[in-house]
């Protein structure tokens, strides 16, 4: 009884590791920066991201769909498309999260090293790509911090390390 038991909880925790491992090299594989997206729709990006209190010039629209794309291939997986996390992986919400709204260096630090189970980003996103990323995550799903990630900011946190 032990003994069926005890195999139950490894095939249990199998059964949790694997989808997170196949995920982990799906993600590592592809461009670093978000440049095999789809072809940039201004007109159809404004209408996407423009508020009432927020209207965003055709660059940041541009960074926008291109973190949104990179998003899907690279965090979706884990956190979801709509950004509601995953509780069979153990990943938060990221939208409406604290990190996702709060610190932009901290969430730079969260995503370029990793944090317990979440992988470390940094040898897989350049700066461009991670900016793309985070300004998409801190104004999708109503985060609607209306600032872009700076590559710059990204570049610092990377050279100072973990
Ligand atoms: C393999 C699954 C996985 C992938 C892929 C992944 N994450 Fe995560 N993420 C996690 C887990 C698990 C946590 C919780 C970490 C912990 O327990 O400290 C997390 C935590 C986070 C947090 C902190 C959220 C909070 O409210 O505490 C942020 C922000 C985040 N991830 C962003 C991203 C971004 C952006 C990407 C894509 C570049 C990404 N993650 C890709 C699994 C993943």
């Amino acid at each position: 009884m032990q003994i069926r038991n005890h195999s139950c909880t490894v095939v249990r925790r199998m059964k949790q590791v694997i989808p997170v491992m196949v995920l982990l090299v799906l993600t590592a594989c592809s461009d670093p920066s978000g440049t095999d997206t789809e072809l940039f729709d201004p007109g159809m990006a404004a209408q996407t991201w423009n508020t009432a209190d927020k209207v965003w010039n055709t660059d940041e629209l541009e960074i926008l769909e291109n973190g949104k794309s990179l998003y899907k291939s690279r965090c979706s997986g884990c956190h979801q498309q709509a950004g509601t996390g995953s509780t069979t992986i153990g990943a938060p919400a990221l939208k409406g999260s604290a990190v996702a709204r709060g610190s932009t260096d901290i969430l730079i630090r969260t995503v370029l090293f990793g944090r317990g189970s979440m992988p470390a980003f940094r040898m897989s996103l350049d700066d461009a790509g991670l900016a793309r990323i985070l300004s998409y995550v801190r104004n999708a799903w109503g985060n609607d911090m209306q600032d872009i990630v700076r590559v710059s900011r990204v570049a610092a946190i990377r050279t100072a390390g973990g």
